[in-house]
């Protein structure tokens, strides 16, 4: 397995300062960390893929999951083949170890699959609470990539599930509007938003 992008140098400080936060949080118990933005592009899969490697390199066993139905990336962002994912445990009698591609080190990773039908029902489900469940049993941290608010219901969904999440806004956005009401958003269903990464800047 290949690393395409992660590590750009202009992101990393801020990972390694967002990295310090969630240290924080797991002593409240906090593993499973959802990633988001208003728009799509702002920089969520490319935030999900450089936290998820620098957990794991740093030692922690670590599950990135890539639900983004619309656009997925993580398998494009790690070289991966996209047959077998979480859309296939979703919809499949599979344990959710079967998608599980294992990464180097400690990096585990599940891309989106093959299946696009009604993923938003799927999300919602007994079977989607019980692999964060599980996955919280074995990893010390699950990274979760979405698709932006405005573009879909299922990172709203799955804040419902997750511990805590991180909202990425693209720096200089012209328009606040979309990304205050997708904060807010995000904030009713899961208040512990772990923090906002202000993402290509500079
Ligand atoms: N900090 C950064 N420095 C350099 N390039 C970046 C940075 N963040 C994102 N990019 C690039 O910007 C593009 C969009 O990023 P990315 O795919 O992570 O966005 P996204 O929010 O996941 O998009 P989508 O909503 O479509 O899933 C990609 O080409 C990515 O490599
Ligand atoms: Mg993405």
């Amino acid at each position: 397995m290949t690393r395409k992008k992660p590590y750009h140098s202009e992101v990393i400080d801020h990972l390694r300062r967002v990295i310090s936060n969630i240290q924080v949080a797991i002593g409240n118990g906090q593993k499973s960390i959802l990633i988001t933005s208003a728009v799509a592009g702002e920089g969520k899969t490319f935030v999900a893929c450089n936290l998820a490697a620098m957990l794991a390199d740093g030692g922690k066993d670590t599950l990135l999951i890539d639900f983004n139905q619309h656009n997925p990336g993580v398998h494009t962002y790690f070289d991966l083949s996209n047959t077998n994912g979480i859309s296939d445990y979703l919809t499949r009698d599979i344990p959710y170890s079967n998608t599980v591609t294992q990464g180097r080190y400690r990096l585990g990773l599940i891309t989106s699959g093959s299946w696009r039908v009604n993923f938003n029902t799927l999300l919602d489900s007994a079977r989607c609470r019980e692999l964060l469940a599980d996955a919280k049993e074995e990893y010390d941290y699950i990274i979760i990539d979405t698709p932006a608010i405005a573009e879909a219901a299922d990172g709203l969904i799955l804040a419902r599930y997750v511990d805590t999440s991180i909202f990425v806004v693209q720096a200089g956005r012209p328009d606040l509007k979309e990304t205050i009401q997708s904060k807010e958003a995000l904030a009713r269903v899961n208040p512990h938003i772990l923090g906002v990464i202000v993402n290509k800047a500079g």
